[in-house]
């Protein structure tokens, strides 16, 4: 919408605009704290505010009670135990290019009465895409994390920051009595990626971005669920200290470090201004390299004392700003929706662009996930972008973050060609047209083919031989698809064992790989060298490879240590029939600490299935699994490899918590006592299975006899 300028604005026209952008913009505050679901783009929202803030300027005696400058974020969510904050979390003031940032050291400089030549240190550090959380540490042990909801008060996530393994449950070294540690969690890219495969697979909604899927992962009321998600954190503030440990910004994030914390190592100390724009541009050229999303960078005095001198205005303090990457956003048409088949069937609509460059790198195409995001209707049939469905000619806006997949943020309607027609969603596979099939409940179509999809075949051989699996370099799609379609024997490859069988079958053949094109001599050792290194693995690898549905990367080292060896796991998995059987096989499976029964079965059913027996029988022919090694520090922890059972009701901390503490240590974590069971650990109010324990004689110990070993464990 075009505004007027601010210089024209009439006293009427002002007051009119302020009572507009005070509602507009806590609504955007609403969608993106509180829903996790942003309805416009950072950069967009960055302009509101700052154009509330410069009519606010000129027209000071206009600013409203609820004008959006007094206000940071949105009202925690009622959905948690809210927590006022000791100290308000503040945010950022923006800088929208170079000549703000030199003002803002320049004020800064004249706040503080400093003269020309005084070398104003400053720290530059990533600004991360995530959402921001207070942990406060009271004599070295987390007691409390809140999320900064309005920045006085936020949401008690204590117990799911918890299960977030950057976050130390008890502090390393000599911390302050009271120590509050602020800073960002957020998702990798990697991560983000498995886990909206996995919702894709389950039928569940994807998140849209890095960002809402760290905000949702950690804002569960199930703090299990948050443990199953990769959530990182690094810390780079702080709220409330009763002993100041340092007196600049650098040395006080060290000191975080040595307690524990992780700080982003890109994090740099400057003494000249123009060398912060230089430290921004190398770092916007970077950011698509990082693994995870950042947004900007921020600076910072790094002298506490002045700091404290130059205090806050309103929401933000006058001794950082915050300044930020342009959006990674473009405008291209979409020539064609084409469905790629995974390696489960699922069904995939993937948007082919008119090639567009966004963020310094040519786009091509956007993800589009599932036929109701095409229709533009959540699972829950609620819109989820203004204008409604996609259709093949649009005109349409496309984000891209990081190395994340670009997606299509909405449609230019009035750019929308006369007779554009709804897309129709395809009920056969392109690649073997099976029938393909929603089921109900679900999100996506799947191709009923099965082995006699060639698609799903050539997928589920690039995830076997994918880096978090076998890591076989130079074995990518295309030549996959090349051996997949190669009519002779000796170059076929259509079951993982093919791979390892590869060589010695061309050995014996008249029809030579070098001969094909595009497999130079050097080529073809360089893939024999990397299969053969491979023909040892670790049993989670191995797992993983074998792409068993509900199966990632988490829940196969949570079978490889619980079980240790594969062929011990393979057994069980073989020998339980399923959860009507109520054997000893399918009880143990379901006994591991975040394997469930959708797991379990999915397991079960895998290796209850005759075809894949057969391939596995010919793959560990090629293959060696070796057993899972252990984190080594657990080598020397006394409950390493122990069986403990909680049971009752614990005072100090969660049972998600203790249970996590203790398979840090090499614990396993049962959730029946039989005669393998090492040790219990009684809450109060224990029953029947610490009746069970003492009829076994098996040791007992309470919260605090476990809180004391554990914490010399952390100690140590
Ligand atoms: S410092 C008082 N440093 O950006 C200053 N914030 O837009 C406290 N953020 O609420 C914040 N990376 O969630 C700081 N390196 C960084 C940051 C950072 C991301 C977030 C934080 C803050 C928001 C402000």
């Amino acid at each position: 919408m075009a505004r007027i300028p601010i210089d024209h604005l009439t006293c009427m026209d002002a007051a009119r605009e302020l009572k507009w952008l005070a509602k507009e913009i806590a609504y955007h505050d609403h969608r993106y704290n509180t829903q996790d679901n942003p309805a416009i783009s950072d950069a967009d929202y960055d302009l509101l505010r700052k154009r509330n803030l410069a009519i606010e300027e000129r027209f000071p005696e206009l600013i409203r009670k609820d004008s959006p400058s007094h206000k940071v974020g949105a009202p925690a969510s009622k959905r948690f135990e809210t927590t006022v904050h000791h100290t308000a979390m503040l945010s950022l003031s923006n800088a929208f290019n170079c000549q703000d940032v030199y003002n803002f050291f320049e004020r800064a400089r004249r706040f503080l009465c400093l003269s020309i030549d005084y070398p104003q240190e400053i720290i530059a550090e990533p600004k991360i895409d995530g959402l921001s959380l207070a942990l406060r540490y009271e004599d070295g042990v987390l007691v409390k994390a809140a999320t900064r909801g309005n920045g006085m008060v936020g949401e008690n996530v204590t117990a799911n920051a918890r299960t977030v393994s950057d976050i130390p449950i008890v502090l390393h070294g000599k911390p302050p009595k009271v120590l509050e540690v602020r800073g960002e969690i957020y998702m990798a890219h990697q991560d983000f990626a498995i886990l909206n495969e996995q919702r894709e697979l389950t039928g569940c909604p994807c998140f849209a971005n890095p960002r809402n899927a760290a905000a949702g992962s950690l804002r569960q009321i199930d703090a299990s669920v948050t443990a199953n998600r990769a959530l990182k954190f690094f810390a780079y503030s702080w709220g409330e200290i009763s002993e100041m440990p340092a007196d600049t910004h650098l040395d006080m994030i060290e000191r975080f470090c040595y307690y524990g914390f992780i700080i982003n190592p890109l994090t740099k100390l400057f003494y000249d201004v123009e060398e912060l724009i230089l430290y921004y541009h190398d770092l916007e050229k970077k950011r698509c390299t990082l693994g995870y999303d950042i947004d900007g960078v921020v600076y910072k005095l790094n002298s506490l004392a002045l700091q404290h001198r130059l205090g806050c205005v309103s929401r933000a303090p006058r001794w950082a700003i915050a300044y930020k990457f342009p959006s990674e956003k473009a405008i291209t048409i979409l020539r064609n929706i084409d469905i790629q088949v995974g390696r489960t069937g699922v069904l995939t609509p993937v948007a082919r662009l008119i090639p567009v460059t966004v963020g310094g790198v040519v786009v091509t195409n956007a993800t589009l996930h599932n036929e109701d995001y095409i229709r533009g209707i959540s699972a829950e049939g609620i819109p989820i972008r203004k204008n409604g469905d996609i259709r093949i000619g649009d005109t349409i806006v496309i984000r891209r973050a990081g190395d994340v997949v670009p997606q299509v943020l909405d449609i230019l309607l009035e750019r929308r060609k006369c007779g554009a027609t709804p897309y129709q969603f395809p009920h056969v596979c392109p690649a073997c047209n099976s029938h393909a099939i929603r089921r109900a409940g679900e999100a996506v179509y799947r191709c009923t083919g099965g082995l006699v999809c060639p698609a799903q075949v050539v997928e589920r051989i690039c995830h076997f031989v994918s880096r978090n699996a076998f890591d076989i370099e130079g074995l990518g799609i295309e030549r996959i698809n090349f051996f997949f379609c190669a009519r002779d024997d000796s170059l076929m490859i259509h079951s993982p064992a093919d791979i390892f069988t590869l060589e010695k079958r061309q050995r014996n053949s008249s029809i030579k790989l070098e001969n094909m094109k595009g497999f130079g001599e050097t080529a073809i050792r360089n893939l024999y060298n990397a299969i053969n290194i491979r023909r040892q693995i670790m049993f989670s690898r191995f797992l993983f490879a074998l792409g068993i549905p509900h199966v990632g990367e988490m829940t196969a080292r949570r079978f490889a240590r619980h079980y240790t060896s594969y062929t011990a796991f393979m057994n069980i998995a073989q020998s339980a029939k399923g959860p009507d059987q109520g054997n000893q096989a399918w009880q143990d499976m379901i006994n591991i600490d975040g394997i469930g029964t959708v797991v379990a079965e999915s397991v079960i059913n895998f290796y209850n299935e005759v075809q894949n027996i057969k391939v596995l029988a010919q793959l560990l022919k090629e293959v060696t699994v070796l057993d899972e090694e252990n984190p080594s520090f657990s080598f020397s922890s006394p409950i390493f490899g122990k069986r403990i059972v909680f049971t009752g009701s614990l005072e100090r901390l969660s049972r998600y918590e203790v249970k996590n503490m203790a398979e840090r240590f090499g614990a396993k974590i049962t959730s029946s006592v039989s005669k393998n069971t090492d040790l219990i650990v009684a809450g109060q109010c224990a029953g029947l299975k610490l009746k069970k324990a003492r009829e076994l004689g098996i040791e007992i110990i309470d919260e605090d006899q476990w809180f004391t070993l554990i914490r010399k464990l952390y100690l140590s």
